[in-house]
């Protein structure tokens, strides 16, 4: 038992949320949900980028004041994780005058140990980066789309000595094997070191920006957004009962934020101010439509609300967690998400607390009757409860749930081999029937278990219908061993969990 503090990348609050945020936002919901369940005390931020020229740019074209829009579109958010259940402690949002206040303080103590100064630059300017660009970003004579537009600017600005620390922040990357996950991108960040870190421009003159963070030191300046947001991850680090918690465990961001954001630029400013280094950053795939980026500029988004209205949320959750390899891309479509509905929800998992649930009330009066559990199928639990806790604990959730669903899948058959329907017609095999009946109940109280961190209001259902109540917390620590014998527990009626829904029509 230990404390755990992980965090989200803040999503710009310049539009609606898409599957994009809300995928990242379970993630790190199964993460914290599943460390409580070991007993940590988890301490877990996620919340909305509310500064920067995005920002004030669509502001603008929206005929909205900043301030109105950013409330307007954090709310989206904020929504979002209600319909997601999403477990945070806290919803950090930049424009939080405590925030303000706290990297206007960062900003002046580096400045004065130096580490802040004055330049003249010219060069190119990335609109949608909001960042200056050299020509070593083209590719074959042109900008890379991720640039936007870009223009040529010569400005005055502040820039942070990002240079001092590129020996230090190379040695920790080398020495920590681990700080990136997965492995790949830490290769991709070390390739980055290779090269000489140039320093960070990091204020945008009022003139050109003025929704920022204002220069303790120049009032002519704002900071850059970027500044500001990774700040964040410190600045709202104080829990409910007061307690700094930084360093944080995790961060978990998608893989278009590691380089140079969170895997330079952040651990440097913290460098910078004498404060550790986060402990691993989790490095998330992209979400695509047809082998494209889900993104707000292309359009090809999906809305998680909609899907959320017609599945729930934990289908929502469980497809999301399922389909995609933590640190892989994978590709969006309504059809797969409908048929692992069907296929892993309503006949996988859905059938089998059903059946369970139905022959215990038909045949032993809704009594889990004392037995000799089946040796087999107990093995078969242990085998999927030992790969699912390796597997959440390297945040591979995918296969930790394909784990579970190989089992449950197992369960099923057991059911189809044993026929229970048949050995109850004989009172003579009574204590068969009363054996497979136990060994399902067992089953289902461990993929109720499992399950609850990625499904959690299915796992509340299931507690109801088999009798017990929702385990609050240590599922590990009780042990498979230990845990007691439903032996004599009331189940509830059973009721289906994941009724038929047609399939959408996509027009
Ligand atoms: N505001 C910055 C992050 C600041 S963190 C200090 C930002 N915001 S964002 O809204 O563009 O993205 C927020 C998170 O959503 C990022 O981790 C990003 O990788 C993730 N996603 C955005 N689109 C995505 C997909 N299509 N698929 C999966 N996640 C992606 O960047």
């Amino acid at each position: 038992m230990g404390t755990f503090f992980l965090t989200t990348a803040i999503d710009y609050a310049n539009a609606g949320p898409h599957l994009g945020h809300a995928y990242e936002k379970v993630l790190a919901d199964v993460i914290a949900r599943h460390r409580r369940s070991v007993g940590d005390d988890v301490f877990f931020l996620t919340g909305t980028d509310e500064h920067g020229q995005k920002i004030q740019q669509s502001a603008e074209r929206a005929g909205r004041s900043p301030r109105e829009f950013v409330n307007e579109n954090s709310a989206l958010f904020q929504d979002l994780c209600r319909r997601l259940e999403i477990s945070h402690n806290r919803f950090v949002r930049t424009t939080d005058p405590g925030h303000v206040a706290k990297v206007q303080g960062w900003l002046q103590q580096l400045f004065d140990a130096g580490l802040i100064y004055k330049a003249e630059y010219e060069g190119f300017y990335s609109v949608r980066q909001e960042q200056f660009v050299t020509e070593k970003e083209m590719v074959d004579g042109v900008w890379p789309e991720i640039y936007g537009e870009v223009v040529r600017l010569s400005e005055a600005n502040y820039y942070f000595k990002l240079s001092e620390f590129a020996g230090k922040l190379k040695a920790h990357v080398e020495k920590h094997p681990d700080w990136i996950l997965p492995r790949f991108r830490r290769d991709d960040v070390l390739r980055f070191l290779d090269r000489p870190l140039g320093d960070l421009c990091i204020s945008r003159p009022v003139a050109r920006l003025s929704w920022g963070i204002p220069l303790p030191f120049d009032a002519g300046y704002v900071t850059y957004v970027w500044f500001d947001a990774l700040a964040n991850y410190a600045t709202f680090a104080t829990d409910e009962q007061g307690m700094d918690r930084w360093p944080a465990d995790l961060h978990v961001i998608g893989k278009d934020i590691l380089i140079p954001a969170h895997a330079i630029y952040w651990p440097c400013m913290l460098l910078g101010l004498g404060l550790p280094l986060p402990r691993q950053l989790l490095v998330h795939g992209w979400w695509q439509s047809e082998g494209a980026k889900m993104s707000k500029s292309t359009g090809n988004v999906v809305d998680p609300l909609s899907l959320i209205d017609r599945y729930g949320a934990d289908a929502f959750r469980y497809f999301v967690m399922r389909e995609m390899h933590v640190g892989y891309d994978a590709d969006f479509t309504v059809a797969q998400f409908h048929a692992r509905y069907q296929a892993d929800l309503g006949n996988t998992l859905g059938n089998l607390v059903n059946r369970t649930i139905s022959m215990i009330n038909r045949y032993r009066e809704a009594v889990i009757p004392e037995a000799q559990l089946d040796g087999a199928m107990l093995q078969a639990r242990q085998e999927a409860f030992l790969e699912y806790e390796s597997r959440m604990g390297s945040f591979e959730v995918s296969f930790a749930l394909e784990a579970l669903w190989k089992f449950a899948y197992r369960a099923n058959q057991y059911v189809d081999q044993t026929a229970p329907w048949k050995l109850a017609k004989d009172p003579a095999n009574a204590d068969a029937l009363n054996a497979v009946l136990g060994t399902l109940a067992v089953a289902v109280r461990f993929l109720m278990d499992a399950i609850a961190p990625v499904m959690p209001s299915t796992a509340g259902r299931i507690a109801l219908q088999l009798g017990v109540p929702a385990r609050t917390g240590s599922f590990v620590l009780v042990g498979l061993e230990t845990e007691g014998s439903l032996a004599g527990t009331k189940v509830g009626a059973a009721e289906p969990l994941f009724p038929r829904i047609e399939l959408a029509d996509p027009s």
